[in-house]
């Protein structure tokens, strides 16, 4: 076999096998297939696409390249969870004490951010003391006597998926849905999961931007998980403004709580519940969504999601006490209010903008080796549909070591990331759609 003609084969619409798939994930993952003509392979992909099989196909390969993870020896369903991405995105925060109070064990491997904010790990680490590193046994026995633990990606997960990534990522070759769907279910797959929910944001925060391309990606992925026996669903949220108002590490957690509270943005704990629904019809814990939207709420109203997250939050070698007195945590030491020029309705809330406004005042990673400031980010005043005055806050920047330049392009980023329309702004939908192995239902 010879890697310039699959390259060609896809090139020219054709299907590669498994054999022929496999050959070129493994020669690449081994480099004696070199950059160039995985790059070449990516682009044909980009153009020509990849059928279902094949789409599988890539998958296995690549959750087969490195350490699989068996979480058997954890009694009960284990289900996981998954974004594709999404600015003052905190549900992992949120979701792993909430569905672990409610019975559904929590095994869940995160990630660390680059670019935007922090990932799920940073924004734990705001927590003193908050270990996101323990070997494969005590993440066993956290989960077992706890129902929760949230840690790094441990060992050899995906090496193959990371090799291609970082490739796709200077290539232009990453908005394909057959090679999102592959990587993102790759790791999935490799973790260890029974069951998987995934949260596909849609809009101009998201990889999709449109509700039919985030469909479609929920549906190559549904697709995947079905026929590797991994009951998977997805949900269709909004990424049309950030989730939730705090956007940089610890104001995330402060947020995260509030809503464990029962005290949270409603768009937060209503995505929380969503997912968190979902997350218990599969563990088996609810016949139906009704139920188990119930049952989430019970665990909030009665304090017990909370007391699960400082469970949790102590087994990991936090400080729990910040859970109940958050204003412990990392806390900025200069706040700059961003005004209105114009007055109008909130439009919509360009996510990516905020967070890379966020990012310039240290709360995400330029670089891989940057250094986070967890205290840092931007606190939202007002979220689509609100009236503004001109001069009322939009938002609020909290600061501590930018330097005045940085924080200025991060003023001005916010700035140009509100959309005032003169006309009143009516609701906007938050859930689009589910995405299951029996189709999909528009919301
Ligand atoms: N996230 C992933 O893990 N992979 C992609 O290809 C895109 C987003």
């Amino acid at each position: 076999m010879r890697a310039v003609d699959l390259i060609q084969k896809k090139r020219d619409g054709g299907e590669l096998s498994r054999e022929e798939i496999a050959f070129l994930i493994q020669g690449y993952s081994k480099g004696e297939i070199p950059d160039y003509q995985i790059s070449a392979w990516a682009m044909a992909v980009y153009f020509r696409g990849m059928n279902a099989r094949e789409t599988g196909d890539l998958t296995l390969e690549m959750a087969m390249s490195g350490d699989q993870v068996d979480l058997s020896p954890i009694a009960g369903i284990k289900v996981d969870k998954h974004s594709t991405g999404g600015v003052g995105d905190k549900t992992t925060v949120v979701l792993a004490p909430l569905v672990a109070a409610a019975g559904v064990p929590v095994a869940k491997m995160s990630g660390r951010g680059l670019g935007h904010t922090g990932g799920t790990l940073d924004k734990l680490e705001s927590i003193t003391g908050f270990s996101v590193e323990m070997d494969r046994e005590r993440f066993f026995t956290q989960v077992g006597e706890i129902g929760a633990a949230v840690i790094g990606q441990s060992g050899n997960i995906t090496p193959a998926d990371k090799k291609l990534y970082a490739l796709r990522d200077v290539t232009a070759t990453v908005e394909s849905i057959p090679l999102i769907a592959s990587s993102v279910m790759s790791k999935k797959i490799a973790a260890g999961a029974d069951a998987i929910v995934l949260d596909v944001k849609t809009g101009s925060g998201a990889f999709m931007k449109t509700l039919d391309d985030s469909i479609a990606l929920a549906q190559a992925m549904v697709d995947i998980g079905t026929h590797l026996g991994r009951n998977t669903v997805a949900v269709i949220s909004d990424m049309d403004q950030p989730l939730g108002f705090g956007i940089g590490n610890a104001l995330e957690i402060k947020e995260g709580i509030e809503t464990l509270n029962g005290h949270g943005p409603k768009d937060l704990q209503e995505v929380c519940l969503i997912l968190g629904s979902q997350m218990l019809v599969l563990g088996g814990k609810a016949k139906d969504e009704q139920e188990a939207r119930s049952i989430l709420l019970s665990h909030i109203n009665d304090g017990s999601a909370l007391d699960k997250f400082k469970q949790m939050v102590s087994a990991q070698g936090g400080d729990a006490t910040q859970i109940e007195s958050p204003d412990t945590l990392p806390t900025a030491r200069k706040f700059i209010e961003v005004k209105a020029a114009t007055a109008g309705y909130v439009e919509s809330i360009q996510a990516e903008e905020i967070g890379v406004a966020a990012m310039l005042l240290g709360a995400g990673r330029e670089t891989k080796e940057s250094v986070i400031d967890l205290a840092v980010g931007i606190q939202l005043a007002i979220k689509v549909g609100d009236a503004v005055a001109a001069g009322d806050t939009l938002a609020v920047l909290h600061v501590n070591d930018a330097s005045e330049s940085k924080v200025q392009e991060a003023e001005a980023k916010v700035l140009e990331a509100y959309r005032i329309s003169a006309q009143p702004v009516p609701p906007q939908p938050l859930v689009f759609a589910l995405v299951t192995k029996d189709g999909v239902t528009r919301y």
